[in-house]
C-alpha cells in the first residue's frame, strides 16, 4: 500500500541580510515534523526557500556595489550552510529567481488577467520601504509604517490589481466551515474580523518603479509586486503547470504551511484567493507560530536586535539549540529568546535530567553486570509504573506532534526520563547491588531502564537527530529495528546480553554566568585617550618621518596594521575534491556573516577535526579563486583540544625558526 502523503513548507525567507534564530525556528519546527512524520511512515515532502525579489533587496545590492544576483547567491549559499549546521533535510530549495519559478508566477498572472481577476490601473498611496508593504492612509500611525514605525514614502504609479473583494463572500464561508483551516483558532477570528468583515481591499500586484522582480511577459515595463510572486513558490517548486508535473500531483494540497504570526494574513487570505482563482485545492492547515522576543522586540532583520545560531551550535551543539527552540515556547505564543534561558534549559533538561540518565544507567550497567544488560525478572509495582508511563507515550506523544504542539510533547517524553530518574533513587540500586538475594531485583531495575532510555532516544530523534546515535552507542544498540517509532510501541524489545559501552557526556555542562560573558561580552568603554602633550607629539612626528619606506622589503607600520587579523570559528569543514593540500572551511565570523576559506593544510589536519576550532583569519586578503572555490582570506592559528590557540602547521609540521608562514 502507498503510504500517506504529507507536503510541508516553511515561509520563503528574504534574504536581505543573514537569516537568524528567527527563521531558523520556523526552519526547524519543519524538519522536527517532517522527521516525525517519516518515522510514522509517511512519505513527507519539505518545501523551504527564499524570496529575492524587491526593492530591498535591489538597494541593499546596491550599497554593497553588486547585482541583486550577486547579492542573493552569496547569502543564499550561506543560507544553504546554516540549514546543513542545523541538522535541516528537506527535500527541495525554491529560489523565486529559479526559471522554474518565474515561468509559473508569469503563468499565473497571465491567467489571472486573461479571467478578468487582475485590471490595470493607477496606485496611490505610501510605501514602507524596509517592510515592503502598501498601506492606505488610514492603516499609518502618526504618519509611519504601523509595523516598524518609520516614514513612509508617498508613491503614484501604474499598477496591475487583483480583484480580492469578488472572492470575499466565498473565504468567509470557507473559513466558517473549516475550523482546522486556520490554527490557532485565534487568528482564524482575527482574519474574520479584521480583515475579512470589514471588507477587502483590490490587491496591487504589479510595480513600474523597479525591475528586480519577474516580468510581466504581456506588459514587460512591470514586474510582478510580491505576494503572487511569493505564494506561488508552494506550488512552481511542484512543478505546477510544468512539463513535469508529478511532485505537485502527488503532494498537493499542501498538508500544512507554516509562517510568523505576521504573514498569516498573507497565506489565509491571498493565498486561498489566488489559489481558488486557479481552480485549485487549499492547502489543509495554515500554522501561525508566535515570535522570538528579543529584548521584549521581535527579533528581525530591520530592527536589528537579532541572534545569531552558528556562535550557539558551535559551543553546546546543534541538538541543544534545537531542543532549546522547540521546547521552550508554545508553537503558537510569543516568547523571549534568551542565552540565559537556553543555557539554564541545557543544564537541567540536557545535562541533569538526560545525560545524566543515560550515563549513571550505563555505569551501573558496568559495575554492577560487567557491562551486560540483564534479563528482567518478576515485575513489581515501580517497574509496573514505569512500564505503564512507557507504554502509554507514544499515543500522548504522537498527538501532540500532529497537533504541532513541540513543547508539550517534549515535556511528555521528559516526564518518563524524570520517572527513570526518580526510579534509580526508589529502587536504590546500591543497595540492591549488596547482597545476592537482592540482586535479581537489580537486573530488572537496570533492565527496565535501559528499555526506557532506547525509547527516549526514539522518541527524541525528530527534534535532535544527532543524539539518538550517542546513545545507541552507549547502550551497544546496533539493531535498526529496535530505533524505530514503531518499535517503542510494545515494552521489552531491547535483548538482554546487549552490551554497554560508557562514552563521552551527553552534553556539556556549564558555568551559565561565565558562558553569558562569551556569547555577550560586555561592550567595552571607549578608552578615553588623553591628548598628547606638545613634546610627545614632536617626537612622534619625528618617529614618522624615520619610519621605513615600503620599498626594500619593509612594510611600514601603516600597512602592516592594515591586515586585518580576527578570531573565527570553524563551523564545517571539508576536503575540496582533487586536491590532497586544500581544506575548505567554513567559518563564523560573527554579526552572523560566515566565510569560505581554503588553506594548505590538509595533509596535518583531517576536516573532521577542524568545527569547533577557533582560528585567526586574515580577513582583508582579496577573495582568490582555488579549484573553483572563492577563498576569502587565510588561517594563521588554530585552538588545540584545550583551546589555545597553535601556530597551523606549516611545512610538515615543524616550527624551526626562521620557517615563513606565507
Ligand atoms: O516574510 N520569531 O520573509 P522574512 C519567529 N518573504 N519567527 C520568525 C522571526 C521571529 N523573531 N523572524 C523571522 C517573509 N521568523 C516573506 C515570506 S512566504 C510566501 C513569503 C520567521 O524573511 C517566521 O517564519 O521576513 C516569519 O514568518 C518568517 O521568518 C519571515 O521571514
Ligand atoms: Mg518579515
Amino acid at each position: 500500500m502507498d503510504k500517506p502523503k504529507f507536503y510541508i513548507t516553511t515561509p520563503i525567507y528574504y534574504p536581505s541580510g543573514n537569516m537568524h534564530i528567527g527563521h531558523t525556528y520556523t526552519t526547524v519546527a519543519a524538519d522536527t515534523m517532517t522527521r516525525f512524520k517519516k518515522m510514522t511512515g509517511y512519505d513527507a515532502y519539505f518545501l523551504t526557500g527564499t524570496d529575492e525579489h524587491g526593492q530591498k533587496i535591489e538597494l541593499k545590492a546596491k550599497e554593497a556595489g553588486v547585482t541583486p544576483k550577486q547579492f542573493v547567491d552569496k547569502i543564499i549559499a550561506e543560507t544553504k550552510d546554516l540549514w546543513k549546521l542545523m541538522n535541516i533535510e528537506y527535500d527541495d530549495f525554491i529560489r523565486t529567481t529559479d526559471e522554474r519559478h518565474e515561468k509559473v508566477v508569469q503563468k499565473i498572472f497571465k491567467k489571472f488577467y486573461e479571467q478578468g481577476d487582475i485590471y490595470k490601473s493607477e496606485y496611490e498611496g505610501m510605501y514602507c520601504t524596509p517592510c515592503e508593504s502598501f498601506w492606505t492612509p488610514s492603516q499609518l500611525k502618526d504618519g509611519c509604517c504601523p509595523d516598524c514605525g518609520r516614514p513612509c514614502e508617498k508613491t503614484r504609479e501604474e499598477s496591475y490589481f487583483f480583484r480580492m473583494s469578488k472572492y470575499q463572500d466565498w473565504l468567509i464561508d470557507y473559513i466558517e466551515t473549516h475550523p482546522d483551516f486556520i490554527q490557532p483558532q485565534s487568528r482564524a477570528n482575527e482574519m474574520l474580523n479584521n480583515f475579512l468583515r470589514p471588507g477587502l481591499q483590490d490587491l496591487c500586484v504589479s510595480r513600474t518603479s523597479f525591475k528586480w522582480g519577474v516580468p510581466v511577459d504581456f506588459d514587460p515595463d512591470h514586474v510582478v509586486y510580491v505576494w503572487i510572486d511569493a505564494l506561488s513558490n508552494y506550488i512552481s517548486a511542484l512543478g505546477y503547470a510544468s512539463e513535469n508535473p508529478e511532485l505537485f500531483n502527488k503532494y498537493w494540497p499542501a498538508d500544512v504551511h507554516l509562517v510568523g504570526k505576521e504573514i498569516v494574513r498573507f497565506h489565509t487570505i491571498y493565498w486561498p484567493i489566488m489559489l481558488h482563482a486557479l481552480g485549485l485545492p487549499l492547502p489543509k492547515q495554515v500554522f501561525g507560530h508566535g515570535w522570538l522576543l528579543f529584548g521584549g522586540d521581535k527579533m528581525s532583520k530591520s530592527k536589528g536586535n537579532i541572534e545569531y545560531p552558528a556562535p550557539i551550535v558551535s559551543r553546546y551543539g546543534v541538538d541543544t539549540l534545537r531542543y532549546y527552540l522547540m521546547r521552550e515556547m508554545p508553537f503558537g505564543a510569543d516568547g523571549n529568546y534568551t542565552n540565559e534561558a537556553m543555557l539554564t534549559r541545557m543544564n537541567s533538561d540536557l545535562v541533569n535530567d538526560l545525560g545524566n540518565l543515560v550515563s549513571r544507567t550505563v555505569a551501573m550497567i558496568e559495575k554492577y553486570f560487567g557491562g551486560v544488560v540483564p534479563a528482567p525478572n518478576a515485575e513489581e509495582e515501580p517497574d509496573k509504573a514505569l512500564r505503564e508511563r512507557f507504554e502509554a507515550l507514544p499515543e500522548i506523544v504522537e498527538k501532540q506532534m500532529n497537533a504541532l504542539q513541540f513543547s508539550v510533547a517534549l515535556s511528555e517524553i521528559w516526564k518518563l526520563i524524570g520517572d527513570c530518574n526518580r526510579y534509580i533513587d526508589i529502587t536504590q540500586p546500591w543497595i540492591l547491588c549488596k547482597s545476592e538475594e537482592t540482586m535479581p531485583r537489580l537486573q530488572t531495575v537496570m533492565y527496565y531502564l535501559a528499555e526506557c532510555i532506547r525509547a527516549i532516544a526514539v522518541y527524541i530523534t525528530p527534534t535532535m537527530p544527532s543524539t539518538p546515535a550517542k546513545i545507541y552507542e552507549q547502550l551497544g544498540l546496533t539493531d535498526e529495528s529496535l530505533m524505530t517509532w514503531d518499535s517503542v510501541k510494545t515494552f521489552g524489545g531491547l535483548k538482554a546480553g546487549t552490551v554497554v559501552k560508557k562514552g563521552a557526556a551527553l552534553f556539556p555542562r556549564v558555568d551559565v554566568k561565565k558562558e553569558l560573558e562569551i556569547l555577550n561580552p560586555p561592550a567595552k568603554e571607549e578608552e578615553k585617550k588623553p591628548e598628547p602633550k606638545k613634546e610627545e607629539k614632536k617626537a612622534k612626528a619625528e618617529e614618522k618621518k624615520e619610519e621605513p619606506k615600503s620599498d626594500d622589503g619593509y612594510v611600514t607600520i601603516d600597512e602592516f596594521f592594515k591586515t586585518k587579523l580576527i578570531t573565527a570559528r570553524v563551523i564545517a569543514c571539508e576536503k575540496v575534491e582533487k586536491s590532497d593540500k586544500l581544506l575548505k572551511s567554513t567559518l563564523d565570523i560573527g554579526n552572523g556573516e560566515t566565510r569560505t576559506v581554503l588553506s594548505g593544510i590538509a595533509q596535518w589536519y583531517s576536516p573532521d577535526e577542524m568545527p569547533g576550532k577557533t582560528v585567526v583569519l586574515v580577513k582583508n586578503l582579496p577573495p582568490r579563486k582555488m579549484r573553483g572555490i572563492m577563498s576569502e582570506g587565510m588561517l594563521l592559528c588554530a585552538s588545540d583540544n584545550e583551546g589555545n590557540l597553535k601556530l597551523l602547521t606549516v611545512d610538515g609540521g615543524e616550527f624551526a625558526p626562521g620557517s615563513e608562514i606565507g
